[in-house]
């Protein structure tokens, strides 16, 4: 038997994955969705969410993709990874994902896909009225050259509205260099910071996700010491609070208890610590930010 299911819980409430089922609404992430979502109706354009690894990026985008998916006016395409090794195969990678078909009257050079993606954005955006939007996660890793094919892309509109959306989420190098990029820059239409979480929010989040894998028992799983202790190891990121929360539950069916105080998190640090794993992950180290 698995040891969520000897807790009383029906799936796993502290699995890594970016799943949108157990993503908890804190007030910033609400806030960087409702915006990104105000700013595609509109068709303003460009939307960049910044945060550091494990403050939510990805599962932000997952959402996203959840709330796009039931709309009928949307046409979307996500990069998870966004190396590319030149523009040609960048345009040619968007071509195919937005499944667009190219003429070779250039003998398929560049400018070819680039007249293809332009008719495509104006049949979609113009002629049939939807939005057409292209969300990149790990935007930190676009090339100049890269982000130079988005801003030309961007120039595509009417009066009214921009003719592709892009989102971009990335770690805040992502920031320096878009700001490197006056062009490119100008027309961030709604930019945002993704910041760890307080511990209020820690405790929320817990008790969102215990609730959501089918935990039911009135009971504290997690008394309000263990989660004080939980937030000051992880500084309030999510990533670190799932990993910590995921190993007090294993901590927890091996010593045959049934709640999580700060015994148990001090517990699993301490082990951590002694075993020298801090030293390749200062997941679980105190104030080593
Ligand atoms: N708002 C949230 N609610 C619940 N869990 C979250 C939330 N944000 C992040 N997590 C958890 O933290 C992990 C890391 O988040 P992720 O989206 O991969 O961060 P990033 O992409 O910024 O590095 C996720 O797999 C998820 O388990
Ligand atoms: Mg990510």
């Amino acid at each position: 038997m698995s040891y969520y299911k000897v807790l009383g819980f029906e799936k796993e409430p502290f699995s890594t994955s970016p799943d949108p089922n157990y993503f908890y609404l804190s007030r910033e992430h609400e806030q960087a969705l409702t915006n990104t979502l105000i700013e595609l109706r509109l068709r303003r354009g460009l939307t960049v969410i910044l945060g550091d690894i494990g403050t939510g990026k990805t599962t932000l985008s997952r959402k996203l993709i959840q709330e796009l998916k039931a709309r009928h006016d949307v046409i979307f395409h996500i990069i998870l990874d966004p190396t590319f090794e030149d523009e040609h195969i960048f345009l040619r990678s968007l071509a195919r994902n937005f499944e667009i078909s190219v003429d070779n009257s250039y003998g398929g050079a560049l400018l070819d896909v680039r007249d293809a993606l332009e008719r495509f954005l104006f049949q979609k955006g113009v002629t049939e009225n939807k939005a057409v939007v292209l969300i990149i996660d790990e935007a930190q890793k676009l090339s100049d050259r890269s982000l130079e094919v988005l801003r030309v892309l961007l120039n595509y509109e009417t009066n009214e509205y921009k003719l592709l959306q892009l989102v971009l989420l990335g770690q805040a190098e992502l920031n320096e260099k878009i700001n490197h990029l006056p062009n490119f820059s100008d027309r961030i239409s709604f930019k945002y910071m993704l910041n760890p979480f307080s511990l209020q929010e820690t405790e929320e989040m817990i008790n969102f996700r215990i609730r959501r894998a089918g935990y039911k028992s009135k009971m504290h799983l997690f008394l309000k010491d263990a989660i004080i202790e939980i937030h000051q190891a992880t500084q309030g990121y999510p990533r670190r609070i799932t990993m910590l929360c995921h190993k007090a539950l294993k901590e927890l069916v091996m010593r045959n208890k049934s709640v999580v105080n700060a015994g148990v998190i001090e517990d699993i640090i301490q082990n951590e610590m002694r075993d020298g794993w801090h030293r390749k992950d200062p997941l679980l180290l105190k104030n080593s930010y």
